[in-house]
């Protein structure tokens, strides 16, 4: 991939404010409530630009604090790229959707698989972001329509935790006595009147249908998908290793449910390794250091694929964490040092060669 094919933001920068508003997500209202995810579609972050050192030490002490924590705050939570594995969840859930719509049953739905940090969560989330906005363009004057319902699945759970889960999304108060049709029955009537045209089911892999509650919260979500006019879009970590397609309900589940594969990038072929490249260089466009050179992070990529082994989710955190760092300790620039200081996950480590790689071992790394 050139540097004229690279990805893209998601969320392009916008004009920058003095001090931008802190835009993160309230602890209290995550993606699985209606105003979270609200919260979270209508989200545009404004990148805000670094002051020359002189700039900054002429502010107001309070000023110049609430300035560097906006800056921490950018680049804790960097605009997302568009990656390949966006693209496909994207181009397979609007076509769902649309071959679906006038489906009356035996709908059709996706599920998006891969080791964790793949950006399974990214991708699906950016699917229904897009299909909420879409929407709401559509119909500009129906604010109380709700296209999308995001729940995750809780581990060990029954099929009235399921429900309550799609109920809580909505706000809805549920008694300590009312049964598990009750709260079936109440979810359906508020999402057939919110138009609920996706449901995002999260964490697919704690659905274990070689357990009684297992198969009985697959039968409860199948009941859901037979009872609401929407696209099931799910995701979880290696849901073919993890049993989901066994038996007779995962044989339907197999029968209904396209795979779409997140995978680490790899590093193999010349085109392979444009991609990382080319991955790199837009995560570094993102970044609003005083004293960064655009060039820097492209020029070590094969090094920071060597840390990560081709996790985006690592690469993500390596970036953001150095990034951070820079903004403290005033080098405002990505160093070998700052990535070194960052904490990296287990899985991203234990790719990690052990001395300098030559291209021979990265080979090897992308096809293990
Ligand atoms: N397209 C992207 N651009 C930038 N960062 C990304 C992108 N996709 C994922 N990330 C980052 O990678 C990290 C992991 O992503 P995500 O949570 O989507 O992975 P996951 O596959 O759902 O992991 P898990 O299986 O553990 O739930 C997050 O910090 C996220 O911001
Ligand atoms: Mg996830």
């Amino acid at each position: 991939m050139s540097r004229r094919t690279r990805p893209t933001w998601l969320e392009p920068a916008q004009s920058s404010p003095e001090v931008p508003e802190r835009e993160a997500l309230p602890p209290g209202n995550p993606l699985t409530t209606r105003e979270g995810w609200r919260r979270f579609v209508g989200r545009a972050p404004r990148p805000p630009e670094p002051l020359s050192a002189e700039a900054l030490l002429a502010l107001p002490r309070a000023t110049r604090a609430a300035r560097q924590d906006a800056r921490r705050d950018y680049h804790a939570d960097l605009p997302l790229v568009s990656t390949p594995t966006i693209q496909k969840v994207i181009a397979t859930g609007r076509l769902l959707v649309q071959l679906n719509r006038n489906q009356i049953s035996a709908r059709r739905g996706a599920i998006i698989s891969g080791m964790s940090g793949t950006g399974k969560t990214t991708a699906l989330t950016q699917l229904a972001r897009a299909h909420e906005l879409a929407t709401r363009r559509r119909h500009p004057r129906d604010p109380e329509r709700m296209p999308v319902l995001y729940v995750t699945i809780p581990p060990a759970a029954t099929p009235r935790m399921l429900a309550v889960e799609f109920a809580r999304f909505f706000g809805l108060e549920i008694g300590p006595s009312a049964n598990l049709t009750d709260v079936t029955n109440t979810v359906c009537s508020v999402a057939a009147h919110t138009h609920v045209a996706l449901v995002l089911v999260d964490e697919i892999h704690n659905l274990n249908l070689a357990t009684r509650f297992g198969a009985e919260v697959s039968d409860q979500l199948k009941y859901f998908a037979e009872r609401l006019p929407a696209t099931f879009i799910y995701a979880g970590v290696e849901v073919e290793a993890q049993g989901l397609f066994a038996g007779a309900r995962g044989r339907q589940i197999a029968g209904r449910f396209a795979v779409v594969e997140a995978a680490p990038f790899a590093y193999g072929t010349a085109e392979q390794r444009n991609a990382w490249d080319a991955l790199v260089a837009t995560l570094e466009s993102t970044l609003r250091l005083r004293d960064h050179t655009p060039g820097t992070l492209p020029a070590i990529a094969e090094d920071l694929y060597r840390r990560t082994g081709g996790m985006i989710g690592s690469l993500s955190q390596l970036v953001r964490g150095a990034a951070i760092l820079a903004i403290e300790t005033g080098i405002e620039q990505i160093t070998d040092d700052l990535l070194d200081l960052v904490p990296l996950d287990y899985a991203a480590i234990r790719h990690t060669a052990p001395t300098k790689t030559s291209r021979r071992a990265l080979g090897e790394i992308a096809t293990l």
